[in-house]
This record gives C-alpha cells, sequence and structure tokens, in this order.
C-alpha cells in the first residue's frame, strides 16, 4: 500500500501571502487561509513582503492599500513587474465604496479588491477564482513553450537552419518597431517570426536538408508547410493572432507565392487582420 501511495502526485497547496500594518487583521486573515489548507505567509510591511515573496515564490498576494512607507499600490505595482510576463494575482484590500482606490489600484494592476470588513466566502471565492485563472495562464505558457522548443529542436541540427526562426522573429519586430507599430503588435510580429516554419516540423531530413535542388514533387511537399503550421497552431487560443503570418508568409507581391497566391494588396489585408487580431 506504501508504494502505491507514493506513487501518488502530491497536491501542492496553494500559498498565500498576506500584507498589512495591523497584526490582529494577519492574523484573522491567517485563520481564515490556515482552516482552508492554504500556505500563510504574513508580512507587516511591504519591504517584509518582498523579502518573502524573494525567498519563497507565493500563489497570490492580499495587500492592504493604507500602509506606512510604501503603500499597497506601490507594493501591488512592484510585484506586477517583478513577475513580469507571468500572471501573478493580486488582490488590495480597500475601505468600503473607496471608488478612488479601486481606479488606482486598477491602475497599479491588481486583479480585484476585497472591502473591509472583509466577508470570507466573498474572499475565498475571489481567491480560488484567481488561482484558477494563474494556472490556466500558466498550462497556456507551457503550451507555447512546448512549441518554442519544438522549433529550436527542429533547427538545431543544421547549421544553415540553426537560430533561423528566432532570427526571423527579432527581425519582424525591429521592422515593425521602425513602422512605429505599437508594443502589443510588436509581441505578435516576434511570435510570428519565430513561429513561421512550425509547419515544417513533420518533413523528412531528405527534404529539409537535401543539397540539391528539389524535384517538383518535393517542392509540392514544401509549399505545404504554411497550411500545416496555420493547422498545429490553430488549436491554441493563444495562437490566433500569428495564424495569417504564418499561412501567408510565402506569399508574394507578383502573386507568384503560395498558398493562396495573393497578390499586391490582397497581403495587405491579412496584415490588417495580424493588426486587428
Ligand atoms: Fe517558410
Amino acid at each position: 500500500m506504501g508504494f502505491t501511495f507514493s506513487l501518488m502526485k502530491e497536491e501542492k497547496k496553494p500559498s498565500v501571502l498576506v500584507v498589512d500594518d495591523l497584526l490582529a487583521n494577519l492574523e484573522l486573515m491567517e485563520a481564515v487561509f490556515q482552516r482552508e489548507g492554504y500556505t500563510v505567509y504574513l508580512a507587516l510591511s511591504a519591504d517584509n513582503a518582498i523579502d518573502i515573496f524573494n525567498s519563497d515564490p507565493v500563489d497570490i498576494a492580499i495587500v492592504d492599500v493604507m500602509m506606512p512607507g510604501t503603500n499597497g499600490f506601490e507594493l501591488c505595482k512592484y510585484l506586477k513587474i517583478l513577475t513580469g510576463k507571468f500572471f501573478f494575482p493580486v488582490i488590495l484590500l480597500t475601505a468600503l465604496n473607496d471608488q478612488k482606490s479601486k481606479i488606482t489600484g486598477l491602475e497599479c494592476g491588481a486583479d480585484d479588491f476585497i472591502s473591509k470588513p472583509f466577508d470570507v466566502v466573498e474572499l475565498l471565492t475571489k481567491v480560488k477564482s484567481l488561482l484558477k485563472l494563474k494556472e490556466l495562464y500558466e498550462e497556456l505558457d507551457h503550451s507555447e513553450n512546448i512549441i518554442f522548443s519544438l522549433i529550436v529542436a527542429m533547427e538545431a541540427n543544421d547549421y544553415y537552419t540553426k537560430g533561423h526562426s528566432t532570427r526571423v522573429g527579432a527581425l519582424a519586430k525591429e521592422f515593425g518597431s521602425f513602422l512605429g507599430f505599437p508594443e502589443k503588435e510588436l509581441a505578435i510580429l516576434k511570435k510570428a517570426g519565430i513561429l513561421h516554419d512550425i509547419g515544417k516540423i513533420g518533413f523528412s531530413e531528405n527534404i529539409l536538408r537535401k543539397p540539391a535542388e528539389l524535384t517538383e514533387e518535393e517542392k509540392e511537399i514544401v509549399r505545404k508547410h504554411p497550411l500545416i503550421g496555420e493547422s498545429i497552431c490553430r488549436p491554441l487560443l493563444s495562437m490566433q493572432s500569428v495564424l495569417p503570418a504564418i499561412r501567408s508568409h510565402h506569399e508574394r507581391w507578383d502573386g507568384n507565392g503560395y498558398p493562396d497566391m495573393l497578390r499586391g494588396g490582397n497581403i495587405g489585408k491579412q496584415i490588417v487582420r495580424i493588426r486587428s487580431a
């Protein structure tokens, strides 16, 4: 029985960081979360909270807005910068009906608010829902990383293609920046550049590394890679914005490209699809 038990996946308890300058409030929160099985970290100041976060990254933070020294807004902003592109949920504790604090909190990146004195059921519901969202973001990030790794693996064995997709991603972003595209669109261009040849993933080495010119039959196979790439990425919600670029990266202005033989301005319409995605 012991052996069977050791094979079972141990479920990690979620951890919560509560930040408040009033010890009584911290103790109350601690009791609520411990009863629900959370690992609880308590901090009496923003500096204390940052120290805890740096030594043991937690899953969610609940931060009181009014604190001496660095206040809750500044701490929220700092935690969001620290966690970068990863989703790290922060709930701010505000006074009842304090609209101004909520607006400032949203500007600082807060994900939700709890009014003091807090309702336990409301607090636990909001925490659970944000942790679920965090889990979904992490799964999404994991799926994207698998696809990016596949591309690196596909190119790694060949001197000529090694790093090709990464370079295309960097150049696409640089060109978009030259054209004055906003940050969000530059990120799409970079991702599209990295993924554009993902459709070659299933091609044999004989075609990918053939030193001589490809036969017509082989060329026909290669011409399918934009469509294959599009179908590989289509199921992923986070890839929707890059599908037009993957499908159309071999179109030519004179209409002699593939797969849709788009000509001139019609390729532009695809760009509009990318920009409005
Ligand atoms: Fe290509």
